[in-house]
């Protein structure tokens, strides 16, 4: 594995792939891997010739009460499973690399609408920071396809709008979630939990198993009124067992807009902050099919 830091290098070794008409996965990641992030290099691998992985932490998608300075790392073991599995290229930017200048003075990237809502709402500077960075990486590794997790669901659309808008000619893919064997989604911040806030952390997914549950009852959504009921009641389970949720939405699964009467793709979307992480999750519910 060829680990490079300067764009320069990386644009070489890239460009050398495609000469060999490889086609060229991207996966940006900020470290500190775990087996969400390794799904998603073995995704890429199974789309694409030649795989590249950025590490950096973008300090524009941490709030200022945000964790930036304690943002877990571990730069070896990264490097050790990343070569493991065959990538071909780690790419390691300095924050000069990334934001040469001022980073108030610098080109904004910024998807309206769904940026705003949900985590927009409760972390308003993380989506310029997400798009803006990922649009910068975007046109220095230069990627036929580049994949995300479906765990940052909002992320994950938000960068397909984004690619679709600014006409990247790159796919973007998104990767089923990896659960621990209790069913709480992985996540670097799972590190912050103490042992019995694991424990609760899973009644995150097994609260929106049990909405789907609920809304599986139909064909298709009856009324707003009711979503709205079933929000609630969530949101009351939630808190009840030491939770402090910020949002659980159900929306339509193409554009995250509140769903609507007679709508049938669906995705319920959920933030609820359990000791010092923020938790984050989400389930897909196809009203459609027999499930
Ligand atoms: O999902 C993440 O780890 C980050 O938001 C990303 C996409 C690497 C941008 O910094």
């Amino acid at each position: 594995m060829n680990k490079v830091q300067r764009v320069s290098s990386l644009r070489a070794a890239v460009q050398a792939a495609h000469k060999d008409k490889k086609t060229v996965g991207f996966v940006p990641t900020m470290g500190n891997l775990h087996e969400g992030h390794l799904a998603l290099v073995r995704a890429a691998k199974l789309r694409a010739d030649f795989v590249v992985v950025s590490i950096y932490v973008n300090p524009t998608q941490f709030g200022a009460d945000e964790d930036l300075d304690n943002y877990p790392s571990t730069p070896d073991e990264d490097a050790r499973l990343l070569a493991e599995l065959g990538v071909d290229v780690l790419f390691l930017p300095e924050q000069a690399t990334m934001y040469p200048g001022e980073i108030s003075a610098q080109t904004v990237v910024y998807v309206p609408k769904i940026g705003d809502l949900y985590c927009g709402k409760n972390r308003p500077e993380h989506f310029y920071g997400v798009t803006t960075v990922v649009s910068r990486l975007f046109n220095m590794v230069q990627p036929d396809v580049a994949v995300f997790g479906k765990k940052d669901y909002q992320q994950l659309v938000i960068i397909k709008r984004m690619t679709e808008d600014l006409a990247y000619p790159i796919q973007v893919v998104g990767v089923d979630t990896v659960r621990n064997e209790s069913g709480l989604a992985l996540s670097s911040r799972n590190g912050y939990l103490t042992e019995s806030q694991l424990k609760t952390g899973a009644k995150l997914q097994e609260t929106l198993r049990w909405m789907q549950s609920e809304l599986s009852e139909h064909k298709s959504v009856k009324s707003k009124a009711a979503l709205a009921r079933l929000e609630k009641q969530a949101k009351h389970r939630l808190k009840e067992l030491g939770f402090e949720p910020q949002y659980i939405n159900i929306v339509r699964q193409v554009d995250l807009m509140p769903a609507e009467k007679g709508d049938q793709s669906l995705v319920i979307l959920a933030a609820a902050p359990l000791g010092k992480a923020r938790l984050i999750d989400n389930l897909e519910v196809e009203l459609a099919v027999d499930n």
